[in-house]
């Protein structure tokens, strides 16, 4: 990474995709295929971030982001301090904007937010005087999510360019949806979205999506099959009649996976709701690469974090 290179990136907000050139990405890529070797070795600690603080500020709950941004500043040798809205004075009526100016006011390096308002992350970006990194806004977008899925992606297929991508499953309430379908169609993939009527998007083909509701058509034309959860908890009622129901015609089961072809991948963001939209047989056989996405995420937010925080090459 040149000097140039680090210039460019220190001190930049990641809020969505757009905020990205391709160029861009493909550097995150590349950065975050290097500190993946980090996590393999038997001391998992570059000096990087020494120095640094980021702090995590959950308001909805969360395993897979907000650890791994954890464990990611701490093999940069960040301070990573964890803040959840039950522990916070949020529980007391202090608002978003308050808790935000208050932490800001601490002097951290860097912001990462999770938060169920489309934009909560773009407005604390306005006053937090410091990067603020989008850890998922409602439906809106989660980029770093959609990085480590390119990132899974490009290890596993040769370029995003002619690449076949059916994402299936609640697209509706999607911020993992939205954020992917903004990266791979910067690559020229092609991305179809399967699901349900009333869990798309009106106008989803704006986005540059093909729009099926065929199970069998999806999986089969697909070089990565990206399940979705539904969200119940986003979720008004009478979108589908019962889960039960849902699963008889959206579940990835083996007998799907037989329709697809030998080198296919299955991705999904997490949680996973096993019966519900991924068979465990699926999630857990040959052509999973759910848990590689989990390692990936340390790494790529790794990446982030030391090109945001401009840290010191080591
Ligand atoms: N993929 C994802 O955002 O998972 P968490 O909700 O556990 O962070």
């Amino acid at each position: 990474m040149t000097e140039e290179t680090l210039k460019r990136w220190k001190g930049r907000h990641l809020l969505r995709i757009s905020d990205l050139t391709a160029d861009e990405i493909m550097g995150l890529i590349n950065t975050a295929q290097r500190f993946k070797e980090v996590s393999e070795r038997e001391i998992k600690k570059l000096p990087t971030l020494r120095g640094r603080t980021v702090v995590n500020l959950f308001f909805e709950p969360s395993t897979r982001t907000r650890t791994s941004f954890e464990i990611a500043g701490k093999r940069l040798s960040a301070d990573v301090i964890n803040i959840s809205v039950q522990q916070s004075s949020v529980t007391k009526g202090e608002t978003f904007k308050d808790t935000v100016l208050n932490i800001a006011s601490m002097k951290p390096d860097a912001l990462v937010i999770r938060h169920s308002s489309p934009g909560a992350a773009k407005y604390a970006s306005t006053i937090a005087g410091c990067p603020v990194i989008n850890g998922g806004d409602g439906a809106h977008a989660h980029p770093t999510q959609a990085l480590l899925d390119l990132m899974t992606m490009a290890e596993r297929k040769q370029g995003f360019g002619n690449l076949n991508v059916s994402i299936i499953g609640d697209i509706l309430h999607s911020r993992v949806a939205r954020s992917n379908i903004a990266a791979l169609k910067m690559f020229n993939a092609n991305v179809t979205v399967c699901a349900p009527p009333t869990l798309l998007p009106h106008g989803v083909e704006s986005m540059g999506v093909e729009v099926t509701h065929d199970m069998e058509e999806a999986v089969a034309t697909a070089d990565v099959v990206m399940m979705l959860r539904i969200q119940t908890e986003r979720m008004a009622q009478g979108l589908f009649p019962t889960l039960r129901e849902y699963a008889a015609h959206f579940c990835l089961t083996e007998r799907l996976m037989k329709k697809a072809k030998k080198d296919v991948i299955v991705m999904h963001p997490g949680p996973i709701n096993r019966g519900v939209e991924i068979a465990s047989d699926v999630a857990d056989g040959p052509y999973s690469v759910i848990l590689n996405q989990v390692t990936h995420g340390v790494a790529m937010r790794m990446a982030v974090l030391y090109l945001l925080c401009g840290g010191a090459e080591s």
